[in-house]
């Protein structure tokens, strides 16, 4: 390490390219401790703050290398992929620290049959549900079952494995799909079965030692492409923070009945959890239960909570990997955020890409408004250009949560590309609040 005058000496590389890591980094970039940020890959919002490498999420060798040569103090894990691949191992086996949790616990991401007997096992609410290596036997099974279903692919499918099916007919098809066509590829070599569930669905975040947990402030997404949770399931289409249904009292729940015990049955299978715990919660008429769990950041909840965090997030990362969470005391503003993703028209499907962006300089913390990106790169000439689905997270902060979901829908106005599309009903649920 060297140290500037400002005492700023560490060099930070954060893995992954997406919204997410924009935020990640441009919080990064608030620590008093960074002296240098690095991006693998990165994109052309990043590049503001970071330095992008062009070497893939999945590359291991060479980001150990990269991190090596440049002497990288600590390295922050984006997305789900190379957590379940390994990548935390791998850091470690070459003495590099890295934030994020090793395979043997992001599979509670990794293999939803995992989670599920994981929870069965120590008690953890959650919807009811078999496991089936066999297409025959879960077809069976869905013959006495009540619709409507929930199916499964055991594996990473980029959000896109699971299916709700409201008919005998749509569930054998499912399996069929899951099991025998390989829609998600080896993702759905099993699967999961399980009762449907209804209430409002909450995003939890949860920092994570080990052994101890210091809780996020809470967000919802919305997954549908369109108005009203229409249309096709996406990575994400907007935010908001915090969830006025997530109660202090349901809070409290969760963090006896739901998070303390998933930390301490990961402990109990010898598989400690150090990173970031997304639990996916149901609120439903029984109480909340979990819908999933991630082992990494949400995209895109994170650009709604990060700005809302007042702690310097590298000594949370710090405490996380050390097992000094206790020592931690983890702030976020008492105001709310919104996050309207821009998207590519005809996302998640076909739609063009490498259409100019205007209206990105309008944009200034100082204002409470963010930008960040999710996919987007440079044309030859240096003009921002789209460059996917999911083109950018419009983020406001304001005093309450109807304030920020109107700043961020003025703010929407400021950017212009040829296909722009968004949702507009992001945060309207607050409305029933
Ligand atoms: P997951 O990837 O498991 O979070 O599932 C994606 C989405 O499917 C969730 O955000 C829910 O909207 C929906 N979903 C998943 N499991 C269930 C369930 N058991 N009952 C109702 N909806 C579900
Ligand atoms: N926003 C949902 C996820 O990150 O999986």
């Amino acid at each position: 390490m060297s140290s500037d005058a400002s005492g700023r000496s560490m060099k930070v590389l954060i893995v992954g390219g997406g919204g997410r890591e924009h935020a990640i980094a441009w919080k990064v970039s608030q620590s008093s401790k960074v002296d240098k940020i690095y991006a693998a890959p990165g994109n052309a919002g990043i590049a503001e703050i970071a330095e992008c490498v062009p070497i893939g999420v999945m590359e291991f060798d060479k980001l150990v290398a990269f991190a090596r040569e440049k002497e990288i103090d600590l390295t922050v894990i984006g997305p789900d992929d190379p957590l379940v691949g390994g990548i935390v191992d791998a850091f470690e086996a070459a003495g590099l620290r890295v934030f994020g949790p090793r395979a043997n616990a992001a599979i509670l991401e990794g293999s939803k049959a995992f989670s599920k007997d994981l929870m069965k096992k120590y008690g953890i609410p959650t919807a009811t549900y078999e496991n089936f290596t066999d297409a025959d036997a879960a077809m069976e099974y869905l013959k006495t079952a009540k619709m409507p279903i929930v199916l499964k692919a055991d594996g990473l499918a980029l959000g896109k494995g699971v299916l709700i099916c409201n008919t005998l007919e749509e569930a054998l098809a499912g399996v069929k799909e899951i099991m025998l066509d390989k829609h998600f590829g080896n993702a759905g070599n099993k699967m999961v079965i399980e009762e449907f569930m209804t209430g409002r669905e909450v995003s939890a975040l949860l920092f994570c030692d080990g052994t101890n947990i210091a809780p996020m402030t809470s967000a919802q997404d919305h997954k549908r492409a369109g108005d009203g949770d229409t249309g096709l399931n996406t990575g994400g289409m907007g935010t908001f923070s915090p969830s006025p249904f997530y109660t202090k009292e349901i809070e409290e729940f969760c963090i006896e009945k739901i998070y303390k015990p998933t930390m301490a049955a990961m402990r109990a299978e010898g598989r400690p959890f150090h990173g970031v715990m997304f639990v996916g919660l149901m609120l439903t008429p029984d109480g909340p239960k979990v819908l999933e769990y991630n082992a990494r950041f949400g995209d895109p909840e994170t650009q709604v909570v990060l700005p809302r965090m007042e702690t310097d997030i590298v000594d949370v990362f710090e405490a996380c990997i050390d097992g000094k969470l206790s020592d931690i005391d983890l702030k976020f503003d008492n105001g709310a955020a919104v996050c309207v993703v821009l998207a590519s028209d005809g996302y998640p499907q076909k739609y063009e890409k490498g259409l100019p962006i205007s209206g990105l300089d309008r944009f200034s913390d100082a204002d409470g408004e963010y930008v960040f990106h999710a996919g987007t790169k440079f044309g030859a000439d240096g003009a921002v250009l789209t460059n996917g689905g999911r083109v950018l997270g419009v983020v406001a902060k304001a005093g309450d949560l109807k304030a920020a979901r109107a700043k961020a829908y003025k703010a929407t106005e400021k950017i212009s590309f040829a296909n722009k599309y968004m949702r507009h009903d992001i945060g309207k649920a607050i409305d029933e609040a």
